[in-house]
């Protein structure tokens, strides 16, 4: 199959799209009874989407908040992501069985290929490898993380599948318009990560007097940039007031000034991390 023949591939962009909470609760760098505390107390304040990844080492600890938030399985969205030492040894379903032992769960709703490696060539092997564990019912969608528009076509041209959803770093200063553009001629939804720039972008002056004119925070002022763009933010807090004062950002609709005027924040493809090069394992 060529990259021309990318749109007659299978997508399921769309069904996730459907699928998924507008909003989701980040749970890096936070391990142990803290990870824990801040995935219950996320629960308690509505969030539903989940965001954990094995080379993280808290998934037992957000297992435990899932077992035991009171919420009904089928309300949850639970993502957790390949590390590259299980994307290069190429045992896929076990890195996926291993998952949801330390998680508590029967199946997984999002898991994705945490970082392509692209040196090592083996995202295409490991992108099958998901879609046999969707297949054999383990993972309801299969997504990737950290990939560029020539990854994603590849994966399309040489699986027929596209991935469900690609999980970038993305805030209005990193705003990954090519790649965006590309996910969405695939038929691939767009998740960011630090969606908040890790706090650094709640600072600039254009977000405060956006916030200040609408009487909002920084926080849901980008938050509801990320919305507007039709992407799913995956924002972190460990703080309780924080986490709920990040959902609320759902209900905050920016004018197309303000975004045009967040777009041109944007540094460029420079100001992501380097995928390319940087080992992640
Ligand atoms: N796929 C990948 O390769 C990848 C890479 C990195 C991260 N992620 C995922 O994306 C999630 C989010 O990214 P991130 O944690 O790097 O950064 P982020 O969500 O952009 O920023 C988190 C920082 O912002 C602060 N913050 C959150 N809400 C705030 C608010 N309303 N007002 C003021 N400060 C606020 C937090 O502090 P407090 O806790 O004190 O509120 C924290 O210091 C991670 O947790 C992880 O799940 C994925």
């Amino acid at each position: 199959m060529t990259p021309e023949t990318d749109v007659a591939a299978k997508t399921h962009g769309n069904a996730v799209r459907d699928a998924l909470p507008p909003i989701g609760l980040g749970t890096w760098p936070l391990v142990g009874p803290d990870a824990t505390a801040a995935v219950l107390a996320g629960l308690e304040s509505g969030y539903r989407l989940i965001d954990t990844a094995t080379i993280y080492d808290n998934e037992d600890a957000v297992g435990a908040a899932l077992s035991t938030c009171g919420v009904d399985r089928a309300e949850l969205f639970v993502t957790t992501k390949l590390r590259g030492s299980d994307h290069v040894s190429g045992d896929i379903r076990g890195a996926v069985e291993r998952s949801l032992d330390r998680l508590g769960l029967d199946h997984l709703d999002l898991f994705l290929i945490h970082w392509p490696l692209p040196r090592l060539d083996r995202y295409v092997a490991a992108f099958e490898g998901i879609l046999e564990c969707r297949d054999a019912g383990l993972v309801r969608y299969a997504g990737v993380s950290n990939f560029l528009e020539h990854h994603l076509r590849r994966l399309v041209a040489e699986t027929g599948e596209a991935p469900a959803v690609n999980q970038i770093q993305m805030d209005p200063t990193i705003a990954r318009v090519s790649v965006r553009r590309a996910a969405d001629e695939l038929g691939v939804f767009t998740q960011s990560w630090s969606p908040l720039g890790r706090g650094e972008t709640l600072r600039s002056p254009v977000v405060t007097a956006i916030a200040e004119r609408l009487d909002v925070t920084p926080a849901q002022v980008i938050l509801a940039w990320h919305l507007a763009h039709g992407v799913v933010p995956i924002a972190r807090s460990a703080n309780p007031a924080r986490q709920a004062e990040n959902l609320a950002a759902v209900h905050v609709r920016l004018e197309p000034a303000d975004v045009a005027a967040l777009d041109a924040l944007d540094r460029g493809e420079s100001a992501a991390r380097d995928v390319e090069r940087e080992e992640h394992f």
